[in-house]
């Protein structure tokens, strides 16, 4: 039997936990046993416990409860208690997603003690160095045993940065393995769908049931710098005034904090007096699902949101001055704005008249990431 331990702590990762932990559940219960460790790196019950409850997830077996601080506090004391567990639980591999202070801590720790560390969503790179993000996965990758790319670009860049792709088994550290294998965040939105539109009643809840944009604010440099956060919001204003559509903006915690502090009076009276702008908390993954299928467009500095946009054929404007996520770009379903009030109008245009403007080829895999990544681990011999 296989020991792994999980480590998720960011909400995207624990919604990509849900995909590998369902895999091992339906196909491999005598092969691989899990366990969960949550940093409680996100801890509000909207950014955590309902992504437990609602995709079926294992119930943590720790739950670090390190929650936010400064960067090196943060990492630090999530190296100091996984080291504990990892030293307690001793596992065959070292399960990480991403790029977030808890993918960069348990690549420390599990490294440190020679635990192989499996990498899923490996390979991303914005090639910026000022993104904490950034950091993260290039440290990770390069201490990983089993790198699983989720796109082409993604294996391009290992490639580049000194990884091989015909190195042959038993991966190790030194002779790592690096996999194309497509988006377990695919396979979760394929998976989910159906489900989605049983349950959910977020498009009733906030008067959604006619053309809509939807929209999610929340990397650093957009929320902490007061410029780009006013720009973003009186552009978004704006633009649901011109064009008299509901924009629906689930707010993450960070963002509202930093509204409080850094947004200027006039916006926020802008805001509060347009009746197009739903403004409301973070949903849940099932909501979330609802309204990127069902919106006009998509305006976001997320990168999980970035895909499912794609996934559900809806073009995206990125607030951001680049994207991991080239190939969206590349075929024209999405544009890189940053924070420029002129190109986020004017690609929201482009768009409004061109909805159908990308073909959207098949990205992001098979839907079976997942499965591929569990023989993979267990092949690894
Ligand atoms: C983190 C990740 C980012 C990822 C994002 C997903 C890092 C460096 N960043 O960013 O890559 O895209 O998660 O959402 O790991 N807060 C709450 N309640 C919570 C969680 C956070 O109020 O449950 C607030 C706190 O004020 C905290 C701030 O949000 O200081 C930022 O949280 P943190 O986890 O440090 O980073 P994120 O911006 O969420
Ligand atoms: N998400 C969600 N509810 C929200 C906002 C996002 O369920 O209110 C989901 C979204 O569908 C995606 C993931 O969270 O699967 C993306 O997380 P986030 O934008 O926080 O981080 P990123 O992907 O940028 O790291």
């Amino acid at each position: 039997m296989l020991k792994i331990v999980t480590v998720i702590g960011a909400r995207p990762q624990i919604i990509k936990a849900a995909a590998l932990s369902r895999e091992i559940r339906n196909n491999h219960t005598d092969e691989i046993r899990e366990i969960l460790v949550h940093t409680g790196q996100h801890y509000d019950t909207k950014m955590s416990q309902v992504f437990i409850d609602e995709l079926d997830i294992p119930l943590p077996d720790f739950n670090l409860g390190i929650g936010s601080a400064s960067h090196g506090v943060q990492t630090g004391r999530m190296i100091m208690d996984l080291e504990k567990i990892l030293l307690h639980e001793f596992p065959d591999y070292v399960i990480l997603y991403g790029d977030t202070n808890s993918t960069l801590a348990g690549a420390v720790a599990a490294s440190k003690l020679n635990i192989p560390v499996v990498h899923i969503e490996a390979g991303l790179r914005s090639f910026n160095k000022t993104m904490p993000e950034e950091i993260n996965r290039i440290t990770c990758d390069h201490v990983s045993a089993l790198l699983f790319t989720p796109t082409s670009t993604g294996l391009n860049n290992l490639v580049k940065e000194g990884f091989s792709e015909t190195t042959t088994k038993p991966f190790t550290p030194d002779n790592p393995g690096v996999f194309h294998c497509g988006d377990v965040m695919y396979d979760n939105t394929m998976h989910y769908q159906k489900t989605a539109f049983k349950k959910s009643k977020v498009l009733d809840k906030h008067d959604l049931n006619g053309e809509f944009t939807l929209c999610t604010i929340h990397r650093n440099n957009n929320t902490d710098d007061a410029q780009r956060l006013n720009t973003i919001f009186s552009t978004i204003n704006e633009l649901s005034r011109a064009h008299k559509t509901p924009f629906v903006l689930p707010l993450h915690p960070r963002t509202a904090k930093a509204m409080e502090e850094l947004l200027e009076s006039s916006v926020r009276t802008k805001l509060n007096e347009n009746p197009y702008m739903r403004i409301i908390p973070p949903v849940s993954f099932l909501d979330m699902i609802v309204l990127e299928s069902k919106c006009r467009l998509v305006i976001t500095d997320s990168g999980g949101v970035q895909k499912e946009a794609y996934f559900f054929k809806k073009p995206c404007i990125i607030l951001r001055s680049e994207t991991e996520w080239k190939e969206i770009v590349d075929v024209g379903a999405g544009v890189v704005t940053d924070v420029d009030r002129d190109k986020i109008t004017e690609a929201y245009t482009h768009f409004v008249a061109n909805t159908h403007s990308s073909a959207y080829p098949s990205i992001f895999g098979d839907g079976n990431a997942a499965g591929f990544i569990c023989q993979t681990i267990l092949d690894n011999k």
